[in-house]
């Protein structure tokens, strides 16, 4: 349905009566690292959604501004700024979901890895504040190294006790966002039909899209399927190339991190056919976190779709074999990180 601000009025005037019989949903959205490039966008795009009624935007500097401005915009929301660790608290009481994209970019030549030493510690200190403020929420990871900063967030909640595996979410949504663009794009199908799974991680080649399973089923040749999967693979890279040293990804990262938001606060409210893909504590293979296609509910992860990893190509086979190495190093090193901090 279309919820969205950018609804025309007749649009609406034909929605009206789903309102009438479901009010909209007030919930709170709290954004870590508002005031940086993806923050701010992030924060425009949640400011249009109608499921929420307040929008908390944090960051240790410049978010004064940012809210201001953004307070101008005539949707239902109410906007707070809190700036430094100060307010961290308050920005997180009673909100309903934390998105967290605070953190250091890419330079081009660097490794999502290389952020590690900066990102670790900071997304350590902002779960602390998870934890004691807001235990509930779902919790979105968006910054780098994702493969390790999740791990790293679901050891601290373990050791502050709350930790509910069902509610942590690495967002691996920006690599589904692109595979869809970049297949319909070269097999010249309508972008709104194409849904592409994209499962194991997200780094270089722990990014592992299944073209078997596309929707609307499609056929690729061999030499399309490694183009499609490099390309979607180096995906961050292109953009920290084309950015040439002032960053990585925000516009298209906060439109995924929005449609992410917009998906947990649809489950929250109830919708029972809510799917994502997402990084995850999982059973699905050895590994103990993986991406998947998983089914959200008001209580988080309700199912991890297991079907999609049945039935691979030899080539998206022997691609998860290849990921898991590297994958596991990255979940090692993230749990290494919080016990030296013990
Ligand atoms: P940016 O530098 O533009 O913004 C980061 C913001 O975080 C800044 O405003 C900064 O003040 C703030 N910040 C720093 N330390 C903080 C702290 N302790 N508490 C709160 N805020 C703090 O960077 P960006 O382009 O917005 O990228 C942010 C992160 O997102 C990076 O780590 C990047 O690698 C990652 N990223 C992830 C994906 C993904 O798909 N998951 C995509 C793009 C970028
Ligand atoms: C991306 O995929 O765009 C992000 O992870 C940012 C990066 O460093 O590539």
């Amino acid at each position: 349905a279309l919820r969205g601000s950018f609804a025309t009025k007749a649009q609406k005037e034909n929605q009206s009566h789903q309102y009438h019989l479901q009010p909209q949903a007030t919930f709170k959205v709290a954004i870590l690292g508002a005031a940086g490039g993806i923050g701010q966008p992030l924060a425009l795009l949640v400011k249009m959604s109608p499921l929420v009624s307040a929008l908390h935007l944090y960051d240790i500097a410049n978010v004064k501004g940012v809210a201001a401005d953004l307070s101008h915009c005539n949707t239902p929301s109410q906007v707070l700024d809190f700036t430094g660790p100060s307010e961290l608290g308050n920005c997180l009481k009673g909100v309903n979901v934390v998105v967290i994209p605070a953190g250091v970019p890419r330079k081009p030549g660097m490794t999502r890895d290389d952020l590690f030493n900066i990102n670790a510690g900071i997304v350590k200190n902002l779960i602390e504040a998870v934890a004691d403020n807001c235990p509930d929420a779902f919790i979105h990871i968006i910054s780098n190294p994702v493969n390790s900063t999740v791990p790293i967030a679901a050891e601290i909640l373990k050791q502050k006790g709350v930790y509910d595996p069902k509610k942590l979410f690495g967002v691996t949504t920006l690599d589904v966002v692109r595979a869809n663009t970049f297949v319909a794009q070269k097999k010249n199908l309508k972008l709104i039909d194409v849904d592409v799974p994209v499962v194991g991680g997200h780094a270089g080649i722990t990014i592992l899209p299944l073209l078997s399973r596309t929707k609307p089923s499609v056929s690729f040749t061999d030499e399309e399927i490694q183009e499609l999967t490099v390309r979607i693979q180096n995906a961050g890279t292109e953009v920290v190339e084309a950015k040439a040293g002032a960053g990585s990804a925000t516009l298209s990262m906060a439109y995924a991190a929005a449609r992410f938001v917009e998906s947990s606060l649809r489950a929250l409210d109830g919708d029972g056919d809510v799917y994502e893909c997402t990084y995850v504590q999982s059973d699905l293979t050895e590994l103990p976190f993986f991406a998947s296609r998983v089914k959200l509910g008001r209580d988080g992860v309700e199912a991890v779709i297991s079907s999609d990893l049945q039935g691979l190509t030899e080539y998206e086979q022997k691609a998860l074999e290849a990921l898991k190495p590297e994958l596991t190093a990255s979940i090692e090193k993230g749990i290494a990180f919080t016990q030296k901090q013990t």
